[in-house]
């Protein structure tokens, strides 16, 4: 009898929870009009129209990083991507952060230091600013798209109603579970939990916690499950159907790719940049502060190694940092060399596949859905 009723725990506890799970995802993607719960990552910079086309009609969502881009740029992206697809999209932006000085001293080192890795870095370089965030932010209240997300901090109290408005979903993300219930509290409609693995720049609010409080998915997803009460979206080091079935039963409703799309043909990312992430194995990226000034994860390359060294000038506050490295980083990238590319990618890099993004993403939602099948 004992034997009996443990055979017949074990085996309708997991079939019940990862049934939910499925259907959890399920509704998630029917409730924002998408076939499949997969979010193609906003990636600032790495984010072509054919991109998210190719996603879309995988059936995820595409999106937008609209971090550098001015609001006609903005508008021209929507543009082109209605032309094609009535798909459903994100566009994301940054919450700008405040000013941080830099002494002329400090700005100096790092002139010299960078001169050797790409181009002299030109007198005016730091005047090369970011485009002005409130006008970012009429545009897209302009473009209303079904979403729009914000990394770096929260959308203040009036964007968010304007958002509400207009019957625009607010997708935020988070890197801690303080951020989480604080996205919640703030009228947020889906947290966007990004882990440590993730590629790209942390999310998190702080700037300063960005490095001493990185979480991996495996322990954020279940603490913002226990305490929220919003959809969860999972992001990072997601790349196949075992690692996005892995967190959806942790608690996702969905999860939200980067990294596992810049090997795809509708990539627009330097060849130098694709073959590093085609190869690296999880220990092969670092977070590094190195080319923007906030820490982000990247492929360990030559030139951010070198700035993790103890004999090399710490980096300019963000967006300074960003400024100044901008010769280097736009050479590296016309001279096809990785060493001083900013080669932005997650842990899980390696298994990101030369193939399009639509059959990617097809791919991994049937294969983390047959997975879930066999476990039942
Ligand atoms: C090249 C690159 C640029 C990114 N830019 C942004 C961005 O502008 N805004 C944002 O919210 N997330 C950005 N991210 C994070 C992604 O949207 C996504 O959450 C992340 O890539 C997931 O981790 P993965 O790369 O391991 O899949 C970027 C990531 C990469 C790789």
């Amino acid at each position: 009898m004992l034997r009996i009723q443990l055979f017949v725990t074990k085996k309708s506890s997991p079939r019940m929870t990862l049934h939910s799970c499925i259907k959890r995802a399920e509704k998630f993607a029917s409730d924002n009009g998408i076939e499949n719960p997969i979010l193609l990552g906003p990636m600032a910079g790495a984010c072509p129209v054919s991109l998210s086309i190719a996603v879309a009609k995988g059936g995820g969502m595409g999106a937008c990083g609209a971090l550098l881009m001015h609001p006609e740029k903005i508008k021209k992206w929507a543009q082109e991507f209605r032309s094609i697809t009535d798909a459903p999209f994100q566009m994301n932006l940054w919450i700008p952060d405040a000013e941080a000085p830099l002494s002329p001293e400090h700005e100096k080192q790092l002139r010299t230091y960078l001169n050797n890795w790409g181009p002299e870095v030109s007198a005016d370089a730091t005047s090369d600013t970011l485009p002005n965030f409130q006008e970012q932010c009429a545009a897209l209240l302009d473009i209303a798209p079904p979403a729009i997300s914000s990394i770096m901090g929260l959308f203040d109290e009036s964007f968010v109603a304007q958002i509400k408005e207009r019957g625009i979903k607010w997708f935020a993300n988070v890197s801690t579970l303080e951020e989480a219930v604080m996205a919640e509290a703030a009228g947020a409609d889906v947290v966007v939990a990004k882990g440590y693995e993730g590629g790209g720049h942390s999310g998190a609010f702080n700037p300063d916690n960005a490095t001493r409080c990185g979480v991996g998915l495996l322990s954020l997803i279940p603490a913002i499950a226990d305490s929220v009460k919003l959809p969860i979206v999972a992001a990072g080091g997601i790349a196949d159907g075992r690692t996005m079935a892995s967190t959806l039963l942790l608690g996702a409703s969905a999860v939200q790719i980067g990294t596992g799309f810049l090997r795809a043909p509708e990539s627009t990312i330097a060849p130098a940049w694709s073959d590093a992430i085609g190869v690296a194995r999880p220990e092969d990226t670092m977070i590094t502060k190195a080319y923007s000034g906030r820490a982000g994860r990247s492929i360990a390359t030559k030139y951010a190694l070198a700035m993790a060294q103890d004999d090399t000038p710490e980096p300019a506050p963000y967006p300074t940092q960003r400024a100044l490295t901008h010769a280097m980083r736009t050479a590296a990238v016309k001279e096809n060399r990785l060493e001083a590319m900013q080669a932005w990618a997650g842990q899980s890099a390696g298994m990101a596949q030369v193939k399009s993004a639509t059959k990617i993403t097809r791919n991994i939602w049937a294969s983390a859905k047959a997975l879930c099948d066999k476990l039942n």
